[in-house]
């Protein structure tokens, strides 16, 4: 097994060049089984989530070519209904074909899925939806197994879930009559997916707020390119190592817009960067002052940014505190931070950063935000830190030891002797 060996006191200097969006590549690729021919989607991150959905897909019966940060799906010949256990345990995300594959087969069976560690994590709401659009759903020797014609609906959710809100979309597509979807979620990605679909013909009004409403088809386009946007996580990831370090970084290839809840804190802390169009620019981060979040949906402070964010907190000049309020297990870096030197107490879902002077020692990666909040952290510290369990990293940062290599970070990859 890999971990890294990361030098800390690093000073970074120059640019990184954010990947696309991997929880915006995961719909649109679960959403081109509902094209009945090809679709091309750019700006694709070559993460191993993304290898997996690949995987789930041409185990149904889609081909694809990859062709750099490109790839062509073709599913016209898609065969098989049932996604199953041994690729969807790996990654939570798959639980969006069984939106795609109902509205275009009327049945399906899919794994009930896996995922990060950080919480319960059901899909009570994925499946309560289904069933208010007239799917008859079982649960089967741990398959969802999902049939019927789906019909028009009035869906409220009574909580924001950014993945039940992308499968009611991608189950609305082929459904007879109008999908409306109140208290949906308004991430950027479920932005995305909405592009995908108007690409592919459908009719879809209220994209990017809390009310949508999706006019079923009877046939969509094909043969059309959607662009994957940028990584907003990634980016804040890259945003967070700048100002950790005091240095003078270029995060470019970016939607700063997306980026608003992340650099409102950093103003709140001094933190002086130059806003681009498509590129944010720290310059230094001198006497970081402390700041309080509390995670939400978006646009609020992103739960995928809390644990690095966490890390900055850390060289704040008094008390931070973090109020986590989507998931009730997402504090799994705390322990390991706390071996490296930080002071942070935890209260039930609140978290309270005492300013902290760190050391390097040998740490364990648990999910994938978990893991990239260390590696920020073993930048800062004072000596080697070693970080085990990569794994979680390469789900979903692209390049990640060779972007942060090339701005000046002495990281390596060395192999676990058995
Ligand atoms: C997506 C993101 C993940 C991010 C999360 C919140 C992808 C692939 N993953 O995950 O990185 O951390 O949004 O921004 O895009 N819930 C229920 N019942 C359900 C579904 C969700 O109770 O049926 C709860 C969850 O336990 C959680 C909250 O709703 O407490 C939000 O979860 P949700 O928005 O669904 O997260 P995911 O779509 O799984």
């Amino acid at each position: 097994m890999k971990y890294l060996k990361i030098t800390g006191e690093a000073k970074l200097e120059g640019k990184v060049e954010i990947s696309g969006a991997k929880n915006a590549a995961l719909p649109l690729l679960a959403a081109a089984l509902l094209i009945k021919g090809k679709c091309t989607l750019t700006n694709l991150p070559l993460v191993s989530d993304i290898k997996t959905m690949l995987r789930l897909l041409e185990n149904l019966g889609a081909t694809y070519e990859l062709k750099g940060h490109s790839v062509t799906i073709d599913s016209s010949n898609v065969f098989n209904t049932k996604a199953l256990y041994d690729i969807v345990r790996k990654m939570r995300a798959s639980i969006l074909v069984l939106g795609s594959l109902l509205s275009r087969f009327k049945s399906c069976e899919v794994s009930l899925p896996g995922g990060c560690a950080i919480g319960q994590r059901p899909i009570d709401l994925h499946l309560k939806a289904l069933e208010k659009m007239g799917a008859k759903i079982e649960l089967v020797d741990g398959y969802v197994r999902a049939s019927g014609e789906l019909i028009e609906a009035n869906i409220h959710f009574d909580k924001i879930s950014v993945g039940a809100t992308e499968n009611t979309i991608l189950a609305a597509v082929y459904a007879k009559g109008i999908t409306t979807i109140i208290n949906a979620a308004q991430e950027p990605e479920i932005v995305n997916l909405c592009e995908f679909l108007i690409k592919a013909g459908v009719k879809i009004e209220g994209v990017g707020t809390s009310k949508l409403t999706i006019y079923g088809a009877k046939e969509l386009k094909t043969d059309f390119t959607c662009e994957i946007i940028p990584d907003r996580i990634e980016a804040g990831t890259y945003l967070c190592a700048a100002a950790i370090t005091n240095s003078n970084v270029e995060i470019c290839k970016i939607n700063p817009e997306h980026l608003g809840a992340l650099l409102n804190k950093f103003d709140e802390m001094g933190i002086v960067y130059e806003l681009g169009k498509d590129y944010v620019r720290i310059k230094s981060a001198n006497n970081i002052k402390a700041a309080n979040i509390k995670t939400s949906e978006y646009p609020g402070f992103p739960t995928d940014m809390q644990a690095q964010f966490m890390a900055l907190c850390l060289m704040a000049d008094a008390e931070s505190i973090i109020d986590e309020r989507l998931f009730e297990n997402r504090f799994m870096h705390v322990s390991e931070l706390n071996r490296m030197g930080a002071n942070i107490t935890l209260n039930n879902h609140i978290a309270s950063v005492k300013p902290s002077k760190l050391q390097g020692t040998h740490v364990m990666a648990t999910d994938l935000r978990a893991s990239s909040a260390l590696i920020l952290a073993a930048l800062v510290a004072k000596g080697t830190t070693y970080v085990h369990r990569i794994y979680h990293l390469e789900r979903g940062y692209e390049n990640l030891y060779e972007k942060l290599s090339n701005i000046g970070a002495k990281i390596e990859v060395l192999e676990e002797a058995e």
